[in-house]
């Protein structure tokens, strides 16, 4: 893949982390084909600013160099994962769009009766980045078991990034923590000492030993999961992928979903003008159909 590069490390040269044309149509081929991701044309500029800053760590030259890199040496495993890390949006916060946990807290009592006490309610967080909504979500249940001590749950939260689930596993925030109620902190987080921005480190074995974090690209044609979900949030994902992606995405995951169980996707995104067995309960919230 050739380009004009500046001829050693020098980000103040007019080229420095800039992508051809010819990188720019093989990257988002790659990136529409591995992970049924979406890059228009104007998010060109958007892609360069994410990838010149494996460039600066790596103080590489060029595009052309890091793409070597990546696709190439033997040492692509560990950038591989950066790539794809810094290529995708992992935008997240405690108690996102919270009327839907609200709506979960409401409708679980009586849909944990329906399914009987012995049985285990499973959630699926798909897409999951950092982790923020798998412990929300974990909260959410724990919080309800105060009046229903038998709520046995799994959270299975899955990401294509693993440097994100990384993060996840080590449940340590300094940031998008603003909507956690402080009665919450106090009960979940303990503070990390000697930390510059103040982090909280969610500690509730109790929580943690119900969830379970994997790599899962939800590209794939077929998803390896521990079991079919009662609820699933698939929330601010599809929104990344391209028509055909989302759809057969979308498939997949409600084929996970118990009928009668819950999906919740994101703000702007729809299950709405698809053939699958949802009935839609209110704008991002749909029920599986029972046959
Ligand atoms: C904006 S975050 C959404 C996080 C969370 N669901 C929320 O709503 O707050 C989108 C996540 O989707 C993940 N993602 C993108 N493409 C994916 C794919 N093909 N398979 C699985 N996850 C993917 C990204 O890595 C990122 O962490």
């Amino acid at each position: 893949m050739s380009e004009k590069t500046p001829p050693a490390f020098d980000d103040s040269h007019p080229a420095y982390g800039k992508i051809s044309d010819e990188q720019f149509s093989f990257l988002t081929q790659y990136l529409s084909n591995k992970y049924g991701l979406r890059i228009p044309r104007e998010k060109k500029v958007l892609l360069e600013s994410r990838l010149v800053k494996r460039l600066h760590a790596l103080k590489m030259t060029s595009i052309a160099a890091y793409i070597d890199h990546v696709f190439k040496t033997e040492h692509a495993d560990a950038e591989y994962q950066l790539f794809v890390d810094h290529i995708t949006t992992h935008k997240t916060f405690f108690f996102r769009e919270n009327y839907q946990f609200e709506f979960l807290k409401n409708l679980l009592p009586d849909y944990y009766r329906r399914l009987g006490s012995t049985r285990q309610v499973n959630i699926w967080s798909a897409g999951c980045s950092t982790g923020e909504e798998v412990y929300t979500l974990g909260i959410v249940l724990n919080e309800l078991r105060n009046d229903m001590p038998s709520l046995d749950y799994r959270i299975v939260g899955s990401d294509v990034s693993v440097p994100s689930l990384k993060s996840a596993a080590k449940g340590v925030f300094s940031s998008e923590l603003e909507n956690i109620p402080d009665r919450i902190k106090e009960k979940y987080f303990t503070v990390v000492p000697g930390r510059k921005n103040p982090s909280l480190r969610f500690n509730s074995p109790e929580v943690t030993s119900r969830i379970s974090l994997g790599v899962l690209n939800l590209n794939n044609k077929q998803y390896n999961l521990p079991c079919h979900f009662d609820f699933i949030f698939c929330r601010n994902v599809i929104i990344y992928f391209d028509a055909r992606t989302r759809n057969e995405v979308l498939e997949r995951i409600v084929a996970r979903l118990k009928p009668g169980g819950y999906l919740f996707l994101g703000h702007s995104e729809t299950a709405l003008g698809t053939t699958l067995p949802l009935k839609s309960i209110q704008p991002t919230i749909y029920q599986k159909l029972m046959t």
